[in-house]
């Protein structure tokens, strides 16, 4: 699309929710700073809805609105189409369509991106038009700009998020106002930012999607949201909070995608060379002295750490009209401005995924067991015997009520995992309780 040189660039809304109707409002409020930043005069011209009745938030003229998607699609006059249906079917079909007809697409789609991520990227390049998902992770923080353009020449090694507002909304409830799981989901979902069905959300599929667009923008390999080691915060306990506070660390879910293999390649920042890319979503006992743990309520971060530049950490709204429109409207402006090429089919590959058991984490551990001699000695065996190295244990209650609680050393995922298999079936064992990984806790 070139249109530096036009007056008008038209854009079709596809879907009229929270965020696109969020979206039409920004948009019409920021009509003369959009002309005086990109020098073209933007307008949606039409928007497509499920029910052309509905009441919506936003005032959009009756002749704008259509209800079947393929009349925006279709039609030859639209530059630019934004999408922000969701979900899998129908939008691939109508971001293939809008790409094949060389309109740029502007979509904030996690669903969808984290599982055709390579696909719609080469329509992107091989129709020669622009496709962007700014706001599909992270909402108004602009971290897949960071990672595509500040960050282009680095070689990031990590990124760890925290991608979802509503697990973490619900983690800081439960910390700090000692409110219950069931409760503070509840306030979440009053609140609008928990998804239709919150099971994405606590269940860490919402975070696995975001986490497979950042590590596919950072190193440059498609990874899809099946490729995302995924445990969620169902299983979270008040006494795992009550442990975390004594001890010094915030529970998290994180989000965590890293690049590991034979050596440092000192090519562009993609996993190449034989370096494997290793993704994970899991909650887990942050350290309160790293930067993650004090991002709290429903606010997103990202953590980078690239071999030149170092530690960044970018943070803000992960979720919500407004901050999604922010980030659709950014988008926007810039594929006016063409301001970044598609990305060169050259680059797209399939990523080789590191196995999680062969990670290596620090863990928490607790356990119910009964209160009586040679009931440690016997636990300790265990874990003595799978390479598991204990770096600190506390009984907490007695008799009836004991609960062991373990941190360990640095150790290996498998043997961990065999520990906890292990574990749970020695008769002084009543219950394997929580496990997380431990972060930040250098
Ligand atoms: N449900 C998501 C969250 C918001 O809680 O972060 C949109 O991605």
């Amino acid at each position: 699309m070139n249109t530096s040189s036009r007056k008008v660039v038209s854009v079709g809304l596809l879907g009229c929710g929270t965020v696109g109707a969020s979206f039409f409002r920004l948009m019409e409020e920021s009509r003369a700073q959009i002309l005086e930043t990109t020098g073209a005069e933007l307008s949606i011209t039409k928007v497509a809805v499920k029910d052309k009745n509905k009441q919506r938030s936003v005032y959009i003229p009756p002749e704008l609105i259509c209800d079947d998607p393929m009349d925006v699609v279709g039609d030859d006059s639209i530059d630019i189409v934004v999408e922000c249906i969701g979900g899998i079917n129908p939008a691939l079909e109508l971001i293939s369509a809008s790409l094949e007809g060389k309109k740029s697409v502007v979509t904030a789609n996690k669903e969808l991106l984290a599982r055709h991520w390579n696909q719609l990227h080469d329509k992107a390049a091989a129709n020669k038009v622009q496709l962007f998902c700014e706001a599909a992770v992270g909402g108004a923080i602009p971290v897949v700009r960071a990672l595509e353009v500040s960050l282009a020449g680095e070689k990031i090694r990590r990124v760890t998020g925290i991608l979802n507002g509503t697990t973490n909304y619900i983690l800081t409830k439960m910390s700090e106002e000692s409110l219950a799981y069931e409760d503070a989901l509840r306030e979440a979902q009053d609140l609008g930012f928990a998804e239709a069905d919150p099971t994405a959300d606590v269940g860490g599929h919402d975070a696995a999607s975001k986490l497979a667009i950042l590590a596919s923008t950072a190193f440059h390999s498609e990874v899809k949201a099946d490729d995302v080691f995924c445990e969620g915060i169902e299983k979270v306990t008040a006494a795992d909070m009550d442990f975390a506070k004594r001890s010094g660390y915030s529970i998290k879910l994180l989000a965590v995608a890293e690049t590991l293999g034979p050596n440092d390649s000192d090519d562009l920042p993609t996993a190449a060379a034989g370096q494997k890319i290793a993704v994970r979503v899991y909650p887990a006992m942050v350290s309160l002295t790293h930067p993650l743990a004090s991002v709290r309520l429903s606010f997103n971060a990202c953590f980078l750490e690239g071999a030149a530049s170092g530690e960044l950490m970018l943070y803000g709204r992960g979720a919500g009209g407004l901050p999604t429109a922010s980030a659709i409207l950014g988008d926007v402006m810039t594929a006016v401005s063409c301001a970044s090429p598609a990305i060169s089919s050259a680059l797209l590959k399939r990523a080789e995924i590191y196995p999680v058991g062969k990670l290596e984490n620090k863990y928490y551990i607790s356990l119910y067991v009964s209160d009586q001699s040679g009931v440690l000695a016997e636990v300790a065996e265990v874990f003595a015997k799978n390479k598991v190295s204990i770096r600190s244990m506390e009984q907490i209650g007695m008799f009836d009520e004991a609960r062991l609680v373990f941190i360990t050393h640095l150790a290996n995922e498998d043997n961990m995992q065999r520990t906890l298999s292990e574990l749970g079936s020695l008769t002084c064992v009543e219950k394997v309780g929580s496990f997380l990984r431990v972060y930040g806790d250098e």
